[in-house]
């Protein structure tokens, strides 16, 4: 497995793989990895020949009230992580070589981008997709793997590459989790103890609204509070949203329709997590 930092580097690996005819899978990440990376790494692996893992963490989805500076940073562990799932090439560029002097192209995604965490993180979707955009642009991946962890953003990468025609299949990865239901964050390393058991309110509130909906509940707001009860029920959480909206398009509904999108963020201390939960 290599590991380069400039696009020409990346480039000229790529261009060798597709010479040799062989199909390129990229995960693109903000590095401290986890299982729940490595899932996307190792489902790239089975699916092309080739596989490459950005490791970047994107200043323009930061608010500057967030945790840019502090975002956990291991590449050394984050190599191995990735030696052990598979990847080729790991592309892990400074700031400056993805956003050089004078950069100022922007790609937004109207709509699907306004609420859940677009509502509390109003510029975050911006950065993420511009990001997303030059990676894809830089890789010319066959596949792109995404975690339905972060929902949202998946549906507006999903948006965004059909609206401009990029060539690249976009894969969503199922939620991995931990033993007792946590779903895998790198942010869950900010957690102290308290925190760390405090935050599985998140995953008990999600299967909450889903027990009532597979139960047959219809009503949206049952739902809603029925999960905001949960939380509310945890001192040390904060509640950020509690929404359940339409999975595809992320659109608000007062009855219950399929794909239906159960989603929450809630800060435990200083700590902003997310979960969710598709019911099909
Ligand atoms: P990051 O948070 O590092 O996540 C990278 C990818 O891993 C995302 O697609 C995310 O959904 C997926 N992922 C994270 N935790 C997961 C879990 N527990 N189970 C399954 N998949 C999981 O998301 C980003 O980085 C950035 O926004 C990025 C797309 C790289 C753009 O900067």
């Amino acid at each position: 497995m290599q590991k380069v930092a400039t696009i020409g580097e990346v480039r000229a690996m790529i261009q060798k793989w597709k010479k040799q005819g062989e199909h390129v899978g990229l995960v693109p990440t903000m590095g401290y990895l986890h299982e729940g990376h490595a899932s996307l790494i190792r489902r790239a692996r089975a699916e092309n020949e080739r596989v490459v893992v950005s490791i970047f963490v994107n200043p323009t989805q930061f608010a500057p009230t967030e945790d840019l500076a502090t975002y956990p940073r291991d590449l050394e562990k984050d190599s191995q992580c990735c030696a052990e799932a598979g990847a080729d090439l790991i592309f892990h560029p400074e700031v400056s070589e993805m956003y050089p002097d004078g950069f100022c192209t922007s790609v937004t995604v109207d709509g699907l981008s306004a609420g859940l965490c677009g509502r509390s993180r109003p510029i975050h979707f911006k950065g993420v997709c511009t990001v997303v955009n030059k990676l894809l642009h830089i890789v010319r991946p066959d596949r792109a793997y995404f975690g339905q962890k972060d929902a949202q953003q998946l549906a507006i990468i999903r948006r965004m590459v059909d609206d401009l025609n990029i060539a690249t299949s976009i894969i969503g990865c199922p939620i991995v989790r931990e033993a007792d239901g946590l779903a895998l964050s790198s942010r869950n390393a900010y957690l102290s103890a308290d925190e760390r058991r405090a935050a599985l309110v998140l995953y008990r509130a999600v299967c909450a609204g889903e027990a009532l909906v597979r139960g047959g509940e219809k009503k949206i707001s049952v739902l809603i509070d029925a999960m905001r009860t949960v939380l509310s029920q945890e001192a040390l959480a904060r509640v950020d949203y509690v929404e359940a909206v339409n999975a595809r398009n992320m659109q608000p509904m007062e009855i219950v329709a399929r794909p239906l999108l159960l989603a929450l963020a809630v800060f435990i201390g200083k700590t902003r997590l997310i979960d969710n939960c598709i019911v099909e």
